[in-house]
């Protein structure tokens, strides 16, 4: 299995399978100099994990970063950072039935037919539990950005399956399990979901991700279009099924008089273009949006195939998320803050020599 690596000068390479006995990733091309203490990975991987509330898996993993090497007294040096998590909570039991059929719609066929070969236990090394470790690399990775250009990427959950945001509200994101930006819709969320569960079934979602304070510049034409790369972070994300950058497929309907975005001394008069124009940032914040599937992995019995080609019927049992789009708020920033990082770095390379030039809106 080939393209475990990501990004050109920041570059993060995830390695584990969700039942070995660890995951974990080596960052390649970190910035030396940048303060980093274990304690500071735990709010974003407790922000992703399972177990945290009854609407997601309950799977229960500590998620302990260790800090094997590129770190020294307290700060970057500029080589290598290896990260470690061991896995906690493996019950490969409740995947026994996954070893000799396939689930529909998840990717037990497809490995299969790949590799000839697969590790089962809990999806292998298709589960999300290889996101983990996108979310500690990008750790690093948002507070660099934080602190050198002031770029804060925040996500938030924009649609559970038919139910929409009724109103926005940044604060109310980090308090609720959703990450939804409307409080006062949080009971209606939890009635849903405790349907959805009793129902067996599972349900798709959206979850909507935005970079304030990315200065005009990042991003690189022609294959390196920061709206190309973003796309690509986003969709290689598990279960996701489709990726907008600003006003995306809605641009089908509208008119250019509509969907351009005007200038003026005093700045853009709008961000239909999601702060990115020929694969280059504007300086407005960078918005993008991703459609993810529902888990596959569902109490309805389903028909599928075992290893013999023989027709089954599967139900899967365990700890599966009934919307992965719950929890996947996180891994979205995780993936636009690694793309920053990268382009930020590559656009140092070549241009840190062109300056500021005028005029630059506000
Ligand atoms: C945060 C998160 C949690 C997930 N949890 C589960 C799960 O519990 N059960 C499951 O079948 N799929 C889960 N998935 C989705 C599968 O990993 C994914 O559907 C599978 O690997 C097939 O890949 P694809 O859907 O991208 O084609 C999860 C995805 C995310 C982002």
């Amino acid at each position: 299995m080939s393209s475990n690596s990501f990004g050109k000068l920041f570059t993060v390479t995830t390695f584990g399978e969700s039942h070995g006995p660890a995951i974990g990733c080596v960052i390649d091309g970190c910035p030396p100099g940048l303060a980093i203490d274990e304690s500071e990975f735990r709010t974003d991987l407790d922000r992703r994990a399972t177990g945290k509330s009854r609407h997601t898996s309950q799977r229960r993993e500590a998620d302990d970063v260790e800090i094997l090497s590129g770190v020294y007294e307290g700060k970057t040096t500029g080589t290598p950072i290896a990260l470690l998590i061991r896995n906690t909570d493996q019950r490969s039991k409740d995947y026994g039935d996954i070893a000799s059929t396939f689930r529909p719609g998840h990717a037990d066929y497809t490995y299969w037919q790949k590799y000839g070969i697969r590790d089962p236990r809990g999806g292998g090394r298709s589960s999300a539990r290889e996101t983990t470790m996108r979310v500690a690399a990008a750790v690093i990775a948002k507070k660099w950005l934080a602190e050198r250009y002031g770029v804060r990427v925040r996500g938030y959950l924009a649609q559970l399956g038919e139910i929409a945001p009724e109103g926005f509200d940044w604060e109310a994101v980090e308090q609720n399990p959703f990450f939804w930006p409307h409080a006062a819709q949080v009971p209606q969320l939890e009635k849903a979901m405790d349907a959805l569960r009793k129902s067996g079934d599972s349900v798709g979602a959206r979850v909507n991700v935005v970079a304030d304070g990315v200065p005009p510049g990042w991003g690189e034409p022609i294959y390196g279009k920061l709206d190309g790369d973003l796309a690509s972070a986003l969709m290689s994300i598990n279960a996701v099924k489709g990726v907008e950058i600003g006003d995306g497929f809605a641009a089908v309907a509208q008119h250019g008089s509509q969907h351009r975005d005007e200038m003026s001394a005093d700045g853009f008069a709008s961000n239909h273009a999601g702060g990115i124009l020929g694969g280059i940032s504007t300086g407005q914040a960078v918005i993008a949006s991703m459609a993810l599937k529902p888990t596959s992995s569902i109490l309805i019995p389903g028909h599928s195939v075992n290893l013999a080609g023989e027709p089954v019927e599967v139900v899967t049992k365990g700890r599966h998320d009934p919307c992965v789009g719950i929890r996947a708020t996180p891994i979205a920033e995780a993936m636009m803050a690694l793309v920053l990082i990268d382009h930020a770095l590559r656009h140092r390379a070549q241009c840190g020599d062109v300056g500021e030039v005028k005029p630059r809106l506000p």
